[in-house]
């Protein structure tokens, strides 16, 4: 019927489906919060099968539009920086845009790296949002 979605998508209503595979990129990416900052392990760099970390100077983002949502980085990160979208926590949110914002500034990253030396010091270190470098 006229005006359902549903009937749109079938019948190839091209607003509808364009909406629809939006909804889908946002929904299914990953995204990198605050404990990533300075200890920057790369990790999950190493199992991403589309490459699409970017490396900032003291943290990693993920490309929204090229994550597949596998799900394979979340259990390599030791410091579980890495959320579905859906389960990013509230204190994190803003993490959201900025991965999409800094993935689209930043160079791709498609091997792992050593961590800085004091990756482990920084590790126990909650807040740390401020010493973010762009
Ligand atoms: Fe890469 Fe998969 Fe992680 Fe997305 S969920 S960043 S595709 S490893
Ligand atoms: Fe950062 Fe964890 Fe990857 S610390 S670089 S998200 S392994």
């Amino acid at each position: 019927m006229q005006g359902d979605p549903y009937y749109e998508v079938a019948s190839g209503g091209s607003q509808v489906l364009s909406c629809e595979r939006d909804k889908l990129l946002i929904l299914m990416a990953y995204v990198v919060t605050e404990s990533c900052i300075k200890c920057k392990y790369t990790d999950c760099v190493d199992v991403c099968p589309v490459d699409c970390f970017r490396e900032g100077p003291n943290m990693l983002v993920i490309d929204p539009d090229e994550c597949i949502d596998c799900t394979l980085c979340v259990p390599e990160c030791p410091v579980e920086a890495i959320f579905a979208e859906d389960d990013v926590p509230d204190a994190q949110h803003e993490f959201i845009a900025k991965n999409r914002e800094l993935a689209a500034q930043w160079k791709p990253i498609i091997e792992r790296k050593p961590a800085p030396s004091d990756a482990d010091e920084w590790a126990k270190v909650k807040a740390k949002k401020q010493l973010l470098e762009t």
